[in-house]
């Protein structure tokens, strides 16, 4: 973004710094801290934090305006302190969100395994994509209700923990999203970052690796804008003193076979057992080898990957996702019965009442499998919520039975909809009827990496 005009008198009101705004003028460090504490003090009327915002979305923030926002919003409410101990071994990993992405509930524990320590704050359903809280939730007893001083004993204890966001952690971030969702003031990328990084920063990280998606299932569609959000997200990051790199990362397709919420629990636990799909695997190792090459455990970010294997391959990662989920609250049994890799987990799991197959109405070869498509129609069986206060129903979903280059048949089953409504209800087949591209040619360009590029 063009550096915006900053030699210019400061505002010392609300309308002042909407005016600025609106002029397309950089606002400075005091102002913005200002216009956060009014944000926290509720000292704002709404109809001036809505105009505030839309100038903002529209005449955008720099860099150095992005900071201090970032900043301000971060000193908004608790910064999260932990051990000396600890210090340099702190990290964590966001993603901008996905279509059957559960990374975080194989990869917190793998990286706990390692030694580090993974204070993860993570979110809900946002719009058609699946929240990771959600999903643990489907594990009967799992809370995600912690404070820094419990979520410091569990660390202690085990490495890692996913807990959602408590009212101290960032109030100023809880407060503009609120009104950013009804003012068309989401998409930003100076309030889109602000929001993430203040959330990560308030946990006081040393390292932190960054997710940014791109494609039909991403919130950000295009490459150039996912690069330029990452960019923008590792530049505050730094700036706020937490080693950060971002992976910009293919989001067409959805990630391993499953989607929705306790589908996606179970293979997430077929992958600590070393058994998930190999797209998973392949995404958790290159976000975790980054992280943990830079965190300096390792000399190259191959052999990082080669430890997490081993983590995986020796058992010890799937202790710490046990253990963590005892520690959130899951009874020694269930959490027995969930990693064992003998016992069923449907035994405790919630599961639909039906699994009905889609059949492929072509012969030929997979193209894609269009994530946006399977996500809305994995949300109209229940699995994701349209309004704050929706029931999630656990057990529903898809499991897709073919990868991109495969060969189909007609008449093969290419998901199982995993349903409680006696059929499948007619608006999720009409969703699904353009889900599956089939063609005759066989794709000859299939990477086994969803990795677009590296941004540090
Ligand atoms: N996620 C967040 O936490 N904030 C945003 O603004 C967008 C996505």
């Amino acid at each position: 973004m063009a550096a915006t005009p900053r030699n210019v008198p400061k505002a010392i009101s609300i309308l002042d710094l909407i005016v600025k705004k609106r002029h397309g003028l950089a606002l400075g460090k005091e102002e913005i801290e200002y216009f956060v504490q009014g944000v926290v003090d509720d000292a704002i009327a709404k109809e001036q934090l809505g105009s505030m915002l839309m100038a903002t979305v529209l005449k955008g923030l720099d860099d150095f305006e992005t900071t201090c926002l970032t900043r301000a919003m971060m000193n908004s409410g608790e910064v999260m302190s932990w051990p000396e101990s600890w210090r340099g071994r702190i990290v964590d990993k966001h993603s901008t969100g996905g279509v059957g992405d559960k990374i975080s509930l194989v990869l917190a524990p793998i990286l706990a395994s390692c030694g580090m320590k993974v204070p993860m704050v993570s979110g809900r359903g946002l719009g058609h994509t699946g929240g990771t809280l959600d999903k643990l939730e489907s594990i009967p007893g799992f809370s995600v209700a912690f404070n820094t001083a419990a979520m410091t004993k569990i660390l202690e204890d085990v490495g890692c923990c996913i807990v959602g966001q408590t009212d101290k952690l960032v109030p100023a971030d809880k407060k503009l999203y609120a009104t950013r969702d009804v003012t068309g003031t989401v998409e930003s990328v100076g309030l889109i970052s602000s929001s993430i990084v203040s959330k990560k920063a308030a946990e006081n990280l040393d390292y932190l690796i960054l997710d940014v998606k791109c494609g039909k299932g991403a919130t950000t569609n295009s490459e150039k804008d996912a690069l330029v959000l990452g960019s923008r997200m590792v530049n505050i990051a730094k700036g706020l003193g937490i080693n950060t790199v971002a992976l910009l990362t293919e989001m067409n397709n959805p990630i391993g076979q499953a989607i929705g919420n306790s589908l996606e629990v179970a293979e997430s636990i077929q992958c600590l057992h070393g058994k998930g799909p190999s797209d998973v695997m392949n995404l958790v190792y290159q976000l975790g080898g980054h992280l943990l090459f830079r965190a300096g455990l390792t000399e190259t970010v191959e052999e990082s990957y080669s430890l997490m294997e081993a983590r995986v391959r020796d058992g010890t990662a799937m202790d710490c996702f046990r253990r963590m989920v005892v520690a959130q609250g899951a009874s020694d049994d269930v959490a027995k019965q969930l990693c064992d890799p003998e016992a069923d987990v449907w035994t405790i799991l919630p599961k639909s009442k039906h699994v009905t197959g889609l059949k492929s109405t072509n012969k030929g070869f997979v193209h894609e499998i269009d994530s946006k498509l399977c996500a809305i129609a994995s949300g109209k069986l229940g699995a994701g919520r349209s309004k704050s206060g929706d029931v999630i129903q656990f057990g529903v979903g898809l499991m897709l039975q073919v990868c991109v280059g495969d060969a189909i048949d007609q008449g093969e089953v290419w998901a199982n909809v995993h349903h409680n409504s006696d059929t499948i209800p007619p608006e999720v087949l009409t969703v699904l009827e353009n889900a599956l591209v089939v063609q005759d040619q066989k794709l000859t360009n299939i990477s086994g990496s969803r990795v677009i590029k590296v941004i540090t």
